[in-house]
């Protein structure tokens, strides 16, 4: 539901343009919704005197333009996301949880299709070595299930299990990062463009990720660690570890040239 109010409204017709959903009009000099739309809040974010509301989302988080938040030197911008790197070796350092908060900001302000906002995410910090046994105990019996699907995945997790039980710390799946967080959505691109967010977001507070595919493969596998996630419903999209880094990389790392047509 869109509410506006009438008195503030000058019918600059701001909304009515903006509005994907053509679900505004003028009508005597002012915008006039009707329902229903996916309350994507352009309405909202356009709106030159804050006369649009959407009563359903905390309109105390809207934030007004800030021109000297917003710029984003490109060169530098560019120079961030080449030095990313995907960390494997993080240290043995706890992550602020306010630094945790803000990286899920990223992942929630992240768009999605039909604005259907219908990412889940979990933080697993506080209880991670739970979540890493449960997970490790289901290994054996998830390789043995796709031994004649995927051979070559089922000897690498049996590979990855025997190594880690000789040395807990020679972890395969968890890499000891503090921190894991699983993203569960209907949609992957939607879980994927957040991920993404969150991790440059994560760079920004001198963190490192790990997009890990095959800890994913292993959560999907597995009822019993979506049912301890919370996500026995959903899709386990995407599985990040997260943590401080224990490397520092001094150059980017070649790529090879972008596969691009110029039409
Ligand atoms: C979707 C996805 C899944 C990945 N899964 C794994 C994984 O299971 N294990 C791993 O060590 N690295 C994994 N990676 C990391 C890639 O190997 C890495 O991104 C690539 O080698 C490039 O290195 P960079 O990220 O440092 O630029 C994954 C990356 C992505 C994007």
């Amino acid at each position: 539901m869109i509410v506006i109010d009438r008195e503030k409204c000058i019918g600059c017709g701001q909304c009515v343009s903006d509005c994907p959903a053509d679900r505004l009009k003028l009508e005597e000099g002012k915008a006039v919704y009707t329902p229903e739309c996916i309350q994507c809040g352009h309405c909202v974010a356009v709106c030159p005197v804050r006369a649009v509301a959407i009563p359903e989302y905390d309109m105390d988080e809207v934030e007004e333009y800030d021109a000297e938040k917003f710029h984003l030197e490109p060169e530098h911008f560019l120079h961030a996301l080449k030095f990313r790197r995907s960390i494997r070796r993080y240290k043995d350092q706890h992550v602020e949880q306010e630094k945790l908060e803000r990286i899920l900001q990223a992942g929630r302000y992240t768009e999605t299709a039909k604005n259907r906002q219908g990412c889940r995410f979990i933080v697993v910090q506080e209880h991670l070595e739970e979540f890493k046994d449960l997970l490790w105990e289901e290994v054996p019996r998830m390789a043995e299930s796709i031994k004649k699907t995927m051979p070559h995945y089922s000897m690498l997790f049996k590979f990855m299990y025997r190594k880690r039980r000789k040395d807990r710390a020679d972890d395969g799946l968890f890499f000891n990062a503090p921190v894991c967080v699983v993203i569960g959505a209907e949609n992957t691109l939607d879980a994927g463009l957040a991920a993404a967010n969150m991790e440059t977001m994560a760079v920004a507070e001198g963190l490192g990720v790990l997009f890990d595919g095959y800890l994913q493969s292993v959560v999907e596998a597995c009822p019993k660690a979506k049912e301890w996630l919370g996500i026995p419903d959903l899709p386990a999209a995407c599985c990040m570890l997260l943590g401080y880094p224990a490397v520092t990389y001094r150059r980017t790392a070649p790529r090879k040239k972008a596969d691009i047509q110029w039409k």
